[in-house]
């Protein structure tokens, strides 16, 4: 046994009829007379391994038929092809050890309540359910770093302590910094703009924190967001890419998470229909569905789920939102020449009431009107000098935009909430475990 030949559950399918040692969990089990089935998972998958009375020690029989559940044990024992297992393999065990022994486990095989679960959310990452996620997560945020290094784009990394707000005053995290105040940043778009100014096409990738007083099945207090950002770039170049950027993950998820997709019984064909072109809407054209369906909305108020859920229903794939009245949105944006109450800014809605998972646009590059906008939005000038000096230094027009993580895992694992889309998330009312 302690010379024996470690392979993972995931690639058992190279050793037919060898001699293996498996190390994990046991997940599950059910014995009958001369018989026990093990259930053991790793991490990779999950396998049966069988003990037999008449293969194994009097001890080792023993054992197995008193495991309990999530202790940790090494299995021993021979690859076999079965073609009623999910993998197409089981173990016929020679040998086992039962490493450290479990205790009760909370989690059982049952219906457990959605608290509860978080409450052990340390546990609760076991299950084959949330591995799927977060394999999907996984390729995401791959074929994210992936999209962009293939074409052209510089990573840079945006700071997490920062002097002043982003994306509005409401939501910040303030913190100390020795004798200064600090906020936890909400979105690394300014520092884009700095980078972009000096290498053309970048993005930054990592956490952002939004003091979210509202617990809505779509927000999170600490979540991850991509941000590209490109210098000489409009509005319609800025669609251009977010369109191609969001096909090319939702089809990479497709094509390498397929098995995943089917665990959480996620309806793949909606996914594979998810191919460009988008439909592109106008805010106004948005607001004229909205009163169609009934809704009560006046024009120049932001969307929240419940609207983009109902516009969302008119379209098989992402809607493109672009256009919002300058006064819902953030000071950067840049106003439309040809009507300066409208931003040149673009939301993408998920299909299937998802949500928005981007947000972006096309930035103010004229000093002098984003002067006005730092002081019409009461945000302290002082802040946003160095800001201010990237328009006053071969100012260019320039966009970019920033997905969601969370949301588009939720989106492509068909998640009703995205709590379950992070390992350990952050909400209002969470912060443990
Ligand atoms: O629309 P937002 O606020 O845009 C920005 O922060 C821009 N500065 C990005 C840019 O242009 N570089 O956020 C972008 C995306 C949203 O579309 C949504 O997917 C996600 O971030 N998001 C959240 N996800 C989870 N929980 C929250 N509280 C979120 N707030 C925004
Ligand atoms: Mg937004």
């Amino acid at each position: 046994m302690s010379d024996c030949k470690h392979i993972y559950i995931s690639k058992i399918g190279g050793h037919e009829g060898e001699d293996i040692c498996l190390k994990g969990w046991l997940y599950g089990k059910r014995s009958s007379g001369k018989l026990h089935f093990l259930q053991v998972r790793d991490g990779t998958g999950i396998i049966q391994a069988v003990v037999f009375k008449g293969d194994v020690s009097e001890e080792v029989f023993a054992t197995a038929g008193k495991i309990s559940q999530e202790s940790s044990i090494e299995v021993y024992g021979t690859v076999k092809e079965d073609k009623r297992s999910h993998i197409g393999y089981e173990i016929a065990v020679k040998d086992l050890k039962l490493v450290s022994e479990a205790s009760e486990y909370p989690i059982t095989h049952k219906e457990h309540g959605v608290a509860f679960l978080l409450e052990n959310r340390h546990l609760w990452l076991r299950s084959p359910k949330q591995l799927a996620i977060l394999k999907i997560r996984h390729q995401i945020i791959k074929s994210v770093r992936d999209y962009f290094n293939n074409n052209d784009f510089l990573l840079v990394d945006a700071p997490i302590f920062t002097p002043a707000a982003c994306e509005g005053t409401t939501n910040l995290f303030e913190t100390e910094y020795f004798d200064e105040k600090a906020y936890l940043t909400q979105s690394g778009q300014l520092y884009m703009e700095a980078a972009a100014m000096a290498f053309g096409k970048v993005y930054c990738f990592g956490p952002v924190f939004r003091a979210e007083k509202s617990k809505t099945r779509r927000h999170l207090t600490e979540f991850w967001m991509v941000e590209p950002e490109m210098a000489y770039y409009d509005l319609k170049m800025d669609m251009d890419l977010a369109e191609d950027f969001i096909e090319y993950i939702v089809q990479s998820v497709v094509k390498h998470n397929r098995k995943d997709l089917e665990l959480l019984e996620r309806d793949i064909s909606k996914l594979e229909n998810i191919k460009k072109p988008f439909p592109r809407i106008t805010y106004d054209e948005a607001i004229e569905i909205l009163k169609q369906k009934g809704k009560e909305i006046e024009w120049g108020e932001d969307f929240g789920g419940d609207e983009e859920t109902a516009i969302s229903e008119n379209f098989d794939r992402p809607v493109m939102i672009h256009r919002y009245p300058t006064k819902c949105k953030a000071f950067y944006m840049k106003q439309d020449p040809e009507n300066q109450d409208l931003a040149l800014c673009v939301d993408v809605i998920a299909p299937e009431g998802y949500g928005e998972v981007i947000g972006g646009g096309q930035r103010e590059d004229d000093c002098d009107a984003l002067l006005e906008k730092i002081k019409e939005h009461n945000l302290p000038q002082e802040a946003f000098e160095w800001y201010l000096d990237l328009r006053k230094y071969g100012s260019v027009p320039h966009a970019g935009f920033g997905l969601g993580i969370e949301r588009t895992v939720a989106w492509l694992c068909g998640l009703h909430h995205v709590r379950e889309t992070i390992p350990f998330p952050r909400m209002m009312e969470r912060i443990r475990p």
